[in-house]
């Protein structure tokens, strides 16, 4: 997994639990590369699990509301830093569609050892948009998080309903996104 992610949750951690009680919970956490991050280094993804439990206990706040903050986060960080990502884009379904054959693609041009989810996208008759996620990491929270933002980015109020489908060593979801009545 790409440093900056590891940069981004440690960026967002100190903003709600400042820069002392962070390197705490890190050093506690006795990371193989040591809890030190770059943005440009590659670690394993089982670190920001642990880092995100971590957190969790600490804070007294859950995994899923934790990763669901990080992908809102995170989301928010890469308009910043990717504005070209999102030029042309007027609304927040066109967005999403373009996550799978567009953005990933050049995130992978870019950096080819990225570690990406799959989506695949579908319009329904009433309006909605449902976004199959699959990965072999355990995001799913982070996902919803991160289509949160971009459903905000866009300032439209949609409904998100998440269905779990993981099974043996995948984990997938369904997220239907409905325009808010
Ligand atoms: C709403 C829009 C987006 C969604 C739903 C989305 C979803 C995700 C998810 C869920 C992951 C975690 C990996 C996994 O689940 O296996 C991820 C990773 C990533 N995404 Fe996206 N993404 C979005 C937009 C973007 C944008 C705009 C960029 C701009 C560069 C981007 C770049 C990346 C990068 C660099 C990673 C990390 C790859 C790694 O750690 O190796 N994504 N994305």
């Amino acid at each position: 997994m790409k440093g900056i992610v590891f940069v981004e949750l440690i960026a967002m951690a100190e903003t709600v639990a400042g820069e002392d009680a962070v390197d705490e919970i890190i050093e506690r956490c006795d990371l193989e590369s040591g809890g030190a991050y770059t943005s440009v280094g590659i670690y394993p993804c089982s670190e920001l699990m642990t880092i995100v439990q971590a957190f969790s206990e600490a804070l007294k706040a859950p995994v899923a509301d934790l990763q669901h903050q990080f992908g809102e986060w995170m989301f928010r960080r890469f308009v910043d830093g990717y504005p070209a990502f999102f030029v042309g884009k007027t609304d927040a379904f066109t967005m999403l569609e373009s996550i799978e054959n567009e953005v990933h693609v050049e995130v992978r041009k870019l950096y080819p050892e990225a570690e990406l989810p799959t989506f695949d996208t579908k319009r329904t008759e009433d309006g909605s948009l449902i976004m199959y996620y699959s990965s072999e990491r355990p995001l799913v929270d982070f996902c919803q998080g991160m289509i949160q933002a971009c459903v905000d980015h866009f300032k439209v109020e949609m409904q998100i309903e998440c269905t779990k489908k993981t099974t043996d060593g995948a984990f997938a979801a369904d997220f239907h996104i409905r325009p808010a009545a």
